[in-house]
C-alpha cells in the first residue's frame, strides 16, 4: 500500500471520515487562483460552519503554487502537489492528534523515534508557550534534545486574516550521518514532514485574535516530499512517485537524466500541473489571464524544454507524457479520465499556437540579446511572440544577461488597463449577444440562491456557480437529494419573482454595513473594504461584482434541467432560462 492509503486508511479507522479533494481551482472564493493548501476548502467549517461528513475528516487535496514558477526545476519545488490531511472540528485536540501523529509514523511507517524531531510554539505576549504540545511529546519518547520551539514558525494562518492558531511540527532526519542529539532548525538535514496545526483563533482586519467557536485540528502532509524523504532521497524527481515519467522523458528525448536534470524536472512538473488544471471542472483554458495564463506559461515553458532537450516538438511527445500522468492518477482523481480529451486538447492546441511563434522569438531573442533586455524588448516578446516574462528571463539567465522585470511589469499592466477599458466600452454600449444572456444567468443565480433558503432551507448557501451562454450551475451545501416538490417550489418561486418584474439595484457599502445588513457572502474576509451589494426587490441581497438585468422580468423563463450531487453534502442545479 502506499503512503497515501496507508494514511487515509490510519485516519479512517480513528473515526475520520475520507472527503474527495475538492477541485485546484476554487469554485467560491474569488480571491485565489487555485487551492494551495488541503485546509483551504474546509476554511468555512474550521470558522464554525457544520461539516455534512461530521467532525473527523481526512483526504488528500489537489494543490497548486505558482508563486514561485521559476524555482521550479530545483530539486523540491512543484507547482502542482498533493497534501495529505486530518482535521478535528471542534472534536479531538492536541493530545488526540499528537498521539496519532506519532503512531503513524513509528507504527505504520516504522519510522525509528530517533529519527524525529519536533517543534512548539514557544510563547509571546498574545499567545502563551505550548507547554501541553512539548510535554504530549515527550510523553510519547520524543528526547528533550529533539524538541525545540519557535514563535515565527509555529503559527499557521491561511491568509492575513481568518482561521489560524499555533502549531507543532514534525521533522525527520534524512542523511547517513549520525542523528544529533541536539535538534537544530537550521540544520537542514532536518527535513519538515507534517504540520498540525492547533487552529482554535481567527484574525480579523486589525490583527486581533479572536476565539473561534470550537477548536480545531488542522494538518498537513505534503505527499511528494515525504515520499521523497522517506526514500532517502534529496531529489524529489528520483523518487518512486516520479520513477516513470522521468524514464518517459528519458526515452522521448534519448537522453539521460543525470546531466538534464533541470529540463526534465521542469517537463514532468509543467506538464502534469497542466493536466490537473484542464481536467478541473472549471473548464480553464490557456489565454492570457488568472488560471489560463499560468496553464499557458506552464505549457510553453514545457514546450521550451523538450526543444533545449531536442525534442521533436511535433511529435506527440507531450500527449504521451500527459496520458502517463492521467493513467497514473485516474484511479484518484475520476476526473482525469473523464476529462481526458479536454485535457490533450489544450496541450496540444497550445502547442500548435506556441509553435508558430516559438522559432522567431527565438531568433528576435537572439538578434536583442547582445545586451540586458529593456522592457521594450521583453514586452515586444511578450505580445507579439507570447513569450511569458520568465522565459525571456530564464533565456536572459542562460546568456548570463539581466531582464528589466520592473519596466516589463510597468507595460504588462497598462496594456492590460487598455484592453479592460476596451472591454468595459463594449460592455456600456449595449450588453450584446453572449453577455446580455449571460448577465440574465447571474441574475437568475441570485434569485434562486434566495429561493432555496426558503423552499428547502435557511441554512443553504452558495458553495460555487458556474455560467455559459446555454446554461447556469448553481452548487449549494445541502443534506439531501431535493424532492420533486422543492425542486417545483423552487422554479416556481423564481419565477413568481420574475414575473413581479422586481427591480434590481446596487448600492456600494463598507464591509460591514454589508454584513449588518445580512447580505449574502461567503469569505467575507476576502473581499475589499468597500464592497457593492446587488439588491433584487426586497428578496435578494448580496456582495457581487454584476453585472445584472435592471428588472427581473429580463431574464425569461426559468427551468430547472437537473439535480444531482456535486461532492460531499453539496447539491448542484443545472438550469436554464427560456
Ligand atoms: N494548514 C497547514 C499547512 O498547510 C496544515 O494543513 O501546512
Amino acid at each position: 500500500m502506499n503512503l497515501k492509503d496507508k494514511y487515509i486508511e490510519f485516519f479512517f479507522c480513528l473515526g475520520h471520515k475520507h472527503i474527495p479533494s475538492a477541485p485546484v481551482v476554487p469554485e467560491n472564493d474569488p480571491s485565489v487562483l487555485f487551492n494551495t493548501a488541503g485546509m483551504q476548502p474546509l476554511i468555512p467549517y474550521l470558522m464554525g460552519e457544520k461539516h455534512p461528513y461530521g467532525t473527523r475528516l481526512v483526504d488528500y487535496q489537489k494543490c497548486i503554487r505558482t508563486n514561485d514558477l521559476d524555482e521550479i526545476g530545483d530539486l523540491t519545488h512543484h507547482t502542482f502537489f498533493e497534501m495529505l490531511g486530518n482535521w478535528s472540528l471542534g472534536d479531538y485536540f492536541k493530545k488526540e492528534s499528537i498521539s496519532w501523529s506519532f503512531e503513524f509514523l513509528t507504527d505504520v511507517l516504522k519510522i525509528p523515534v530517533e529519527r524525529l524531531a519536533v517543534t512548539v510554539y514557544a510563547g509571546d505576549d498574545k499567545v502563551p508557550y505550548d507547554k501541553e504540545a512539548h510535554d504530549l511529546w515527550k510523553n510519547l519518547g520524543i528526547s528533550e534534545g529533539h524538541i525545540a520551539s519557535t514563535t515565527e514558525d509555529n503559527f499557521w494562518a491561511a491568509g492575513e486574516t481568518g482561521p489560524c492558531g499555533t502549531d507543532t511540527e514534525i521533522f525527520y532526519f534524512r542523511s547517513d550521518d549520525e542523528v544529533p542529539e541536539r535538534f537544530d532548525t537550521e540544520d537542514d538535514r532536518w527535513v519538515e514532514i507534517w504540520n498540525n496545526v492547533f487552529m482554535e483563533f481567527n484574525r480579523t482586519k486589525d490583527g486581533t485574535i479572536e476565539n473561534l467557536p470550537n477548536k480545531n485540528v488542522d494538518t498537513g502532509m505534503g505527499y511528494e516530499r515525504v515520499v521523497a524523504v522517506l526514500e532517502g532521497k534529496n531529489d524529489n524527481y528520483t523518487s518512486s512517485l516520479w520513477e516513470d515519467v522521468i524514464k518517459l522523458i528519458e526515452e522521448i528525448s534519448g537522453k539521460s537524466y543525470t546531466g538534464n536534470e533541470e529540463s526534465m524536472r521542469i517537463i514532468a512538473d509543467h506538464i502534469r500541473t497542466a493536466v490537473f488544471i484542464s481536467a478541473d471542472d472549471a473548464g480553464i483554458k490557456p489565454s492570457n489571464k488568472d488560471q489560463g495564463y499560468i496553464l499557458r506559461r506552464l505549457i510553453r515553458r514545457a514546450i521550451r524544454h523538450a526543444k533545449k532537450l531536442d525534442i521533436d516538438i511535433n511529435s506527440d511527445w507531450d500527449e504521451r507524457i500527459a496520458l502517463l500522468i492521467i493513467d497514473k492518477y485516474k484511479k484518484y482523481y475520476e476526473e482525469l479520465e473523464r476529462n481526458k480529451s479536454v485535457v490533450l486538447e489544450n496541450i496540444k492546441n497550445e502547442k500548435i499556437k506556441f509553435n508558430k511563434t516559438l522559432e522567431k522569438g527565438l531568433k528576435e531573442f537572439e538578434k536583442k540579446s547582445d545586451k540586458d533586455i529593456d522592457a521594450d524588448t521583453a514586452f515586444h516578446l511578450y505580445d507579439t511572440f507570447g513569450f511569458p516574462i520568465e522565459l525571456t528571463i530564464e533565456l536572459a539567465k542562460e546568456k548570463g544577461l539581466n531582464v528589466d522585470l520592473d519596466g516589463f511589469n510597468t507595460k504588462f499592466k497598462e496594456h492590460q488597463e487598455l484592453s479592460r477599458t476596451a472591454s468595459q466600452g463594449k460592455f456600456k454600449g449595449g450588453l450584446a449577444g453572449d453577455s446580455e444572456i449571460e448577465t440574465r444567468y447571474h441574475t437568475a443565480t441570485h434569485l434562486l440562491n434566495a429561493a432555496l433558503k426558503i423552499t428547502v432551507s435557511p441554512d443553504i448557501h452558495q458553495m460555487g456557480s458556474n455560467i455559459t451562454t446555454e446554461r447556469m450551475r448553481f452548487d449549494f451545501n445541502c443534506d439531501h437529494k431535493l424532492t420533486p416538490e422543492e425542486i417545483k417550489a423552487t422554479e416556481d418561486l423564481v419565477n413568481k419573482w420574475i414575473e413581479e418584474d422586481l427591480p434590481v439595484h446596487k448600492e456600494e457599502m463598507t464591509k460591514e454595513e454589508a454584513v449588518n445588513s445580512g447580505a449574502e457572502c461567503r469569505f467575507i474576509e476576502k473581499y475589499p473594504d468597500i464592497v457593492t451589494v446587488y439588491f433584487v426587490g426586497d428578496v435578494s441581497k448580496e456582495l457581487c461584482g454584476g453585472p445584472h438585468v435592471s428588472h427581473t422580468g429580463e431574464i425569461g423563463h426559468f427551468k430547472i434541467k437537473k439535480e444531482e450531487a456535486s461532492s460531499a453534502g453539496v447539491r448542484r442545479i443545472k438550469a436554464i432560462i427560456e
